[in-house]
């Protein structure tokens, strides 16, 4: 039986850590600050905004809200983007995605100041990480490691498989291990025997979007699997890209849905805008942090 890694647990012992050093910024008169932008009224983003804004709350740092109508034009959100990014006392830029069709999302994230970048979805920062000196990493993937990291799994030298190749998590996620010393294979829907590719896998990230795609059979004899996905079944509940039941039996570690992966993306939400804040003041703080990656 599989050792279930509690990113509830893990998530807030970050977001206690962020609290601690937005403290210690307080005493130097400087208050983090994040800037939300919401278009639309899309149910499932409010709710993400939302907790982001708590989290916000509960670390420290100030969150300013931008909800826009889901007609604004595209210029209009450029001209906010430009302002935030002009405005000294914020420090962090979040869109939430996905944005109205009529709005072109490349566009949108490149005309956020990459040092502002939260998300680390900027062109940019994405260059960084592929040359392995990021420091504002993208939220999910970066979640997925510190999940390992802090459960003592060693990702030196071992097989690491990432099953999808989004831009947003299985791409970053690949990187991330490569600079952890992991041997990493990328599977996505065109890969070949991607059962006996996904057996290969000491450590197995999932992030294919699919409900219960990985089946015990796939995974090796203490495997550690750390589940991405986020499906809502027709009976309403939650359930992630791994069979759950099954894969237990025979993993070592394995992060369940909800309560795993999930809420670690608002934890490194806030150490982004923590960091970003410290970058942007010249702190040797947010240097040596940046060094850290
Ligand atoms: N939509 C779904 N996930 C994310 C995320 O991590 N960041 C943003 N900005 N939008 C999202």
């Amino acid at each position: 039986m599989a050792y279930i890694i509690d990113g509830k647990k893990i998530s807030l012992e970050i977001k206690n850590e962020v609290k601690n050093e937005v403290l210690k910024l307080a005493e130097k008169g400087v208050k983090p600050c994040l800037a939300v932008i919401l278009v639309g009224e899309n149910p499932a983003s409010q709710v993400y905004v939302r907790n982001k804004k708590k989290a916000c709350e509960y670390v420290g740092i100030k969150s300013l809200s931008y909800e826009l109508p889901s007609d604004i034009s595209e210029n209009k959100l450029l001209e906010l983007i430009d302002d935030l990014n002009k405005n000294s006392e914020c420090n962090g830029i979040l869109v939430q995605l996905p944005l109205p069709k009529h709005i072109d999302e490349e566009k949108v994230l490149l005309a956020i100041d990459p040092k502002k970048d939260v998300d680390g979805f900027h062109p940019y920062n994405v260059g960084l990480l592929s040359v392995g000196k990021a420091f504002l990493k993208a939220c999910t993937p970066a979640g997925c490691i510190e999940l390992i990291k802090r459960s003592g799994v060693d990702i030196s030298g071992k097989n690491c498989v990432v099953v999808g190749r989004s831009n947003i998590v299985g791409k970053p996620a690949a990187m991330l291990l490569t600079a952890e010393n992991g041997t990493v294979t990328v599977c996505h829907s065109k890969t070949k025997n991607i059962d006996e590719e996904i057996r290969r896998g000491d450590i197995v990230i999932a992030a294919v979007g699919k409900p219960n795609f990985i089946k015990g059979d796939m995974i090796s004899d203490g495997a550690v699997v750390i589940d991405v996905g986020i499906n809502r079944l027709e009976n309403g509940k939650l359930c992630g890209d791994v069979d759950f039941y099954e894969c237990e039996k025979k993993a070592s570690f394995i992060t369940p849905v909800p309560g795993g992966v999930g809420p670690m993306t608002i934890a490194m939400l806030m150490k982004n805008c923590l960091l970003a804040c410290e970058i942007q003041l010249g702190f040797e703080l947010g240097k040596n942090r940046a060094k850290d990656i």
